[in-house]
């Protein structure tokens, strides 16, 4: 992304339990850190991610998402904060093409497959059942096209036998803790 000066000021956009953000905000508090969380925005107001978020004194701008002007209030808010970079971690909205377009700033997210293979939605099941002999995550660009923009790091995990859904989700969530702020940095300082 350039020549950096200081920590690039990062929303976090969550739906749910919030254990990506966990390791961001870990992450955020290094010394050598490249970024600063100002703000989480998250569609929920049961998600658990919140309270992480709020134990750690970052704001929460809760929405819904749910229309077009819903989404143009997070615009403003996440406008008004200077942030030059939006990470996904497990939020469940799409952006609509809009939204991508006049932030105008990159938008990460971090997907539990070896993209390309695997977008959207119930990904371990599909691995599982296609007997792939490898999965993992990949952090990627988020563009108008779900789970299709360029891939910025990927990490690959075995899948054995003997693994389920529930225990591929653990080994890959393992591997995405780190992998994302790994992706970050590398995004940060490639030019
Ligand atoms: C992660 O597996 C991420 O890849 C996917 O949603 C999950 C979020 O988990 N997009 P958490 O909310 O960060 O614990």
């Amino acid at each position: 992304m350039g020549k950096l000066i200081g920590k690039t000021n990062i929303a976090v956009f969550i739906s749910g339990r919030g254990s990506n953000l966990r390791y961001l905000i870990n992450y955020s508090k290094k010394n050598k850190s490249l970024i600063k969380i100002k703000i989480v925005v998250s569609n929920s107001i049961i998600a658990k991610g919140n309270l992480i978020a709020k134990k750690n004194k970052i704001p929460v701008y809760i929405n819904n998402f749910k229309n077009k002007k819903e989404e143009m209030k997070v615009l403003k808010k996440i406008k008004s904060l200077n942030i030059k970079l939006i990470c996904l971690a497990g939020f469940m909205k799409i952006l609509s093409g809009a939204f991508i377009k006049k932030y105008n700033h990159p938008i990460l997210n971090i997907h539990p497959s070896l993209l390309p293979k695997y977008k959207g939605l119930r990904t371990h099941e599909r691995v599982l059942k296609n007997k792939d002999k490898f999965s993992g995550s990949s952090v990627h660009l988020v563009t108008k096209n779900l789970d299709s923009g360029k891939i910025i790091l990927q990490e690959k995990i075995k899948v054995s036998k003997s693994d389920n859904v529930n225990t591929l989700e653990k080994k890959i969530l393992k591997i995405e803790h780190l992998l994302y702020s790994k992706a970050i940095e590398k995004f940060l300082t490639t030019p």
